[in-house]
């Protein structure tokens, strides 16, 4: 029985660019980290990776016991998790590869120690079908750069514990990430279901002419996007009811909804021809800005936005627990 183990020291296995994103934020939060990856020159890499990361994370915010000096790294996978009271796994994504992984990760980690997933695609079902301890086994799928984006999916396979993602939730939300919990696995869990819902209209329209890339991109970011960074799309048309809220959005707005979706392009698979498009499009979009440029401007406005979010949401809070009827937005 997996028991409430306050959780020290973090393993991540695999270092690539998920398992690197994850080890600089766990250091940042002031855990022992033990990192392992087979691949040549995955000390060094991670290593940069962190010192790169550690700019971001301190405008953030370091935890007390912050320090890149409790990374330690062994390519002996079982010496790494020895001691681990969570490790978060973060393997290439191949189905039989993750099975096996998880066997032998099962195999070499405490019994009360949890087992986390970032896998975007696969379910835990699979992954924990060889293991001998499969309750502690759970999905703790993140949302890229997991360093500076704070949503992590929670998901059970078949043989998890409720308790182990109980637990999963209060580690997750106690450093600060956004755990939710989604109760049935579906493919790609849902922020990546969300994402190729609004990309196949997207590819949809881009097909039709209705738009060009510089267009689509510009209707998501200076309109919906800017919303659903700050809200919800439900609780945003709470306020698309006006007074009436959203039972009166529902009443008057459902209806035209329903007719929209109707009408949705349905995306098999993309054309080369709109694949060139896209490709072209973005290239005239980013013009002359390189990957690195783009990067360090997402990340940027990426960290203010945080910042704004989460002064809006403690007064959210500091609202609500004053008994007002309407929390105050961000
Ligand atoms: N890239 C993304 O945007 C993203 C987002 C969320 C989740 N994920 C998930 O995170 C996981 C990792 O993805 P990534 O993009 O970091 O891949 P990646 O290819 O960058 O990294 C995978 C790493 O695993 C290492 N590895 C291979 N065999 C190993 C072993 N036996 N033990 C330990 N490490 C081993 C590789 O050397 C490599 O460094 C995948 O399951 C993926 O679905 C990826």
């Amino acid at each position: 029985m997996l028991k409430n183990k306050q959780i020290r020291n973090i393993a991540i296995v695999g270092t690539g660019a998920i398992g690197a994103s994850w080890a600089a934020l766990y250091l940042a939060r002031g855990f022992n980290v033990t990192a392992t990856d087979p691949a040549t020159n995955a000390e060094a890499n991670l290593r940069k990776f962190i010192d790169a990361a550690w700019k971001d994370l301190t405008v953030i915010g370091l935890s007390p016991n912050a320090s890149r000096e409790h990374l330690q790294f062994t390519t002996d996978m079982k010496k790494a998790l020895a001691d681990a009271d969570l490790v978060q796994e973060n393997g290439p994504e191949r189905q039989d590869f993750k099975i096996k992984l998880f066997a032998d990760m099962d195999a070499a980690t405490p019994e009360d120690s949890i087992i986390a997933s970032s896998s975007s695609g696969l379910t835990m079902s699979v992954m924990q079908s060889a293991c001998r301890h499969p309750e502690r086994c759970v999905i703790g799928h993140p949302f890229n750069p997991p360093h500076v984006i704070p949503l992590v999916e929670i998901v059970a396979g078949e043989k998890t514990s409720p308790r182990t993602v109980e637990q999963a939730i209060s580690f997750y939300a106690s450093i600060g990430k956004k755990p939710i919990h989604v109760r049935k696995e579906v493919v790609g869990h849902v922020a990546n279901r969300l994402q190729a819902a609004l990309y196949r209209e997207i590819v949809y329209l881009i097909e039709q002419g209705v738009l060009d890339v510089t267009d689509a991109d510009a209707a998501v970011c200076w309109g919906p996007g800017l919303r659903w960074g700050v809200m919800g799309p439900s609780l945003l048309f709470h306020l698309g009811g006006g007074q009436g809220g959203i039972q009166h959005f529902m009443e008057h707005l459902s209806g035209p909804l329903a007719t929209w979706s109707k009408d949705l392009g349905k995306l098999t698979e993309f054309s080369p021809e709109v694949k060139q498009t896209i490709i072209e499009g973005v290239q005239n979009e980013a013009g002359d800005r390189s990957i690195d440029e783009l990067e360090r401007e997402r990340d940027a406005m990426l960290l203010e936005l945080l910042a704004t979010r989460s002064k809006g949401e403690k007064e959210a809070q500091a609202a609500m627990s004053r008994g007002a009827k309407q929390p105050v937005s961000a």
